[in-house]
């Protein structure tokens, strides 16, 4: 897919399926704004990575939960390639902190909201006026399956409704949303991995290169006309749980 001259951000660049994605942009040509929050190092990594490509990079430091701080990196991301194209809402953290309904933590649940459904909406409200320019879309990374729960992945689940709403409110930018299964970014023991695959129909865990195929073909012209949509990517997990 031809993403030559195109300009992507993708928010949590400093991990896992954040960091495949900007590495499948840029082998597709696009030039890419790399953003974390706490782990510098993993960003400077991918920041490497994706410039051995032979596009242009940069990584900007922003918590995507402070408007303030988005509003900074659109500003750089302008100043530098004059345009967006894409916007991936990535950045969340996985595997996610507990909520503990007996003993809660109410900051975590702030911060949880914050950065996985106000996290969105800001990063989306400051990009827009420039998308809306380019003709360009959002991907959003969501869970769109909710055994019903009290924390993260209630979070994750108003990812579906969020991206249908920004995707009525922001037309003709398009607005779509990826779901992924269990993707292996963090260490799993074998009996870990064993109790997973009892869960997904196609008898193997995920990979981050799985979801950033998604995310880049929800991004190009061939989804030109899909908008509003949540793509599963989990092995048909959602089919048994
Ligand atoms: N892995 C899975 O099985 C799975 C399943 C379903 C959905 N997902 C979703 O897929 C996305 C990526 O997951 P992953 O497994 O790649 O996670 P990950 O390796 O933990 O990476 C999370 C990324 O989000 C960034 N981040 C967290 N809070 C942030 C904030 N407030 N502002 C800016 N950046 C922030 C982190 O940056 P720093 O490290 O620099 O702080 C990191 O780059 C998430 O939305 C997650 O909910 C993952």
């Amino acid at each position: 897919m031809e993403f030559k001259e195109k300009v992507v951000i993708i928010t949590g660049a400093s991990g896992g399926i954040g960091s495949e994605t900007a590495r499948i942009f840029a082998k597709n040509g696009a030039n890419i704004i790399i953003n974390y929050l706490s782990s510098p190092k993993k960003a400077e990594e991918t920041l490497e990575q994706v410039k051995s490509l032979g596009v242009e990079a940069i990584k900007i430091k922003a918590d995507i939960s402070k408007p303030n701080e988005v509003q900074n990196m659109i500003t750089n991301t302008i100043k530098e390639f004059g345009k967006i194209d894409v916007l991936v809402n990535n950045a969340s953290k996985h595997p996610p902190p507990i909520f503990n309904f007996h003993t809660p933590d109410w900051d975590l649940w702030k911060k949880m909201v914050h950065t996985n459904i106000l996290g969105i909406i800001i990063c989306s409200h400051f990009a827009f006026p420039y998308l809306r320019e380019s003709n360009g879309s959002i991907i959003n990374i969501v869970m769109d399956h909710d055994p019903g729960g009290l924390g993260y992945v209630l979070t994750k689940a108003a990812g579906t409704p969020l991206t249908r709403g920004l995707a009525k409110k922001l037309a003709p930018v398009r607005v779509n949303a990826v779901s992924p299964g269990v993707i292996e970014t963090w260490e799993m023991s074998e009996e870990e991995k064993n109790e997973w695959l009892k869960t997904i129909i196609i008898k193997r865990i995920g990979h981050p290169i799985d979801i950033a195929r998604a995310i880049l073909f929800l991004a190009s012209d061939e989804a030109s006309y899909i908008t509003g949509e949540t793509l599963h990517v989990d092995g048909g997990r959602q089919l048994l749980v």
